[in-house]
């Protein structure tokens, strides 16, 4: 016999529905550059097949990330809490710049202490980081933006600040920014920084953009997670 069990209201269901659509759509998101990889390496080691090891094992990097991707960032669809532990926070760093362009950004990263551990997700915190990373560099294109990377422990909690030097956030979208669907970039989805907030909000955390100090560009963003 098949029992088929509601589990909840229509709305209840509808708005299950339309958060696991934008997961999906953040998936697609997330994948597009270890696919770039991907298809960029098999296409170099099709041109010389006796020396490829190089390009497969890029290859194999980008696949493992990708999957990596899909299963941490579906978790977050089924609503399940991240599963968050104490991670130095500089393993994160690495991990978000894995699939972004080499010397796409000139790195500044002042993590104090340099062993500061973070209790988080480390798949899924790594890709907010990337999220912003990503943006910094595609605000300041054409120019490599020098991108600071801050992260102490104050108060019970672990503060992160990524700041560049690029032109800044447009001020129309200044307080919509984290909504899915606001851009201001020609070819952007407005996907990232609605991701990143899902990110921390699953790590109980907070998700700003704060003010730059006066007299310099750029935009900065500032992430608060417990640290218990
Ligand atoms: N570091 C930054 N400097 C300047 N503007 C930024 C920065 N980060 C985000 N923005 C602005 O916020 C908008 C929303 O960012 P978000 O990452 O959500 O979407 P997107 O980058 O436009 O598209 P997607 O990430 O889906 O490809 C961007 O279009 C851009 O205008
Ligand atoms: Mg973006």
């Amino acid at each position: 016999m098949l029992l088929l069990v509601d589990s909840g209201g229509a709305e209840d269901k509808r708005e299950r529905l339309a958060a696991i659509g934008e997961i999906a759509a953040e998936v697609a998101h997330e994948l597009r550059n270890a696919l770039q990889i991907i298809s960029a390496n098999a296409y170099l080691a099709k041109q010389d097949p006796s020396s490829c090891g190089p390009q497969l094992a890029k290859i194999e990097r980008s696949a493992r990330l990708a999957h990596g991707i899909v299963d941490d960032l579906m978790a977050l669809a089924r609503g399940e809490p991240a599963h968050a532990e104490p991670v130095l926070f500089v393993e994160i760093i690495v991990a978000s710049r894995e699939d972004l362009p080499e010397r796409c950004a000139d790195w500044n990263d002042r993590v104090d202490p340099a062993q500061l551990r973070v209790r988080a997700h480390q798949g899924l915190l790594s890709r907010c980081l990337h999220v912003l990373y990503e943006n910094a560099v595609g605000a300041s294109a054409p120019r490599t933006p020098t991108i600071e990377t801050r992260a102490w422990a104050e108060d019970g909690r672990v503060v992160i600040e990524v700041a560049d030097d690029g032109p800044g956030v447009p001020p129309e979208i200044a307080s919509t920014i984290f909504e899915p669907l606001v851009t201001a970039r020609a070819g952007g989805t407005g996907l990232g920084l609605a991701l990143a907030r899902r990110v921390v909000a699953a790590h109980s955390g907070t998700i700003a953009l704060v003010a730059s100090a006066p007299g310099t560009t750029g935009a900065t963003f500032r992430v608060e997670l417990p640290t218990r």
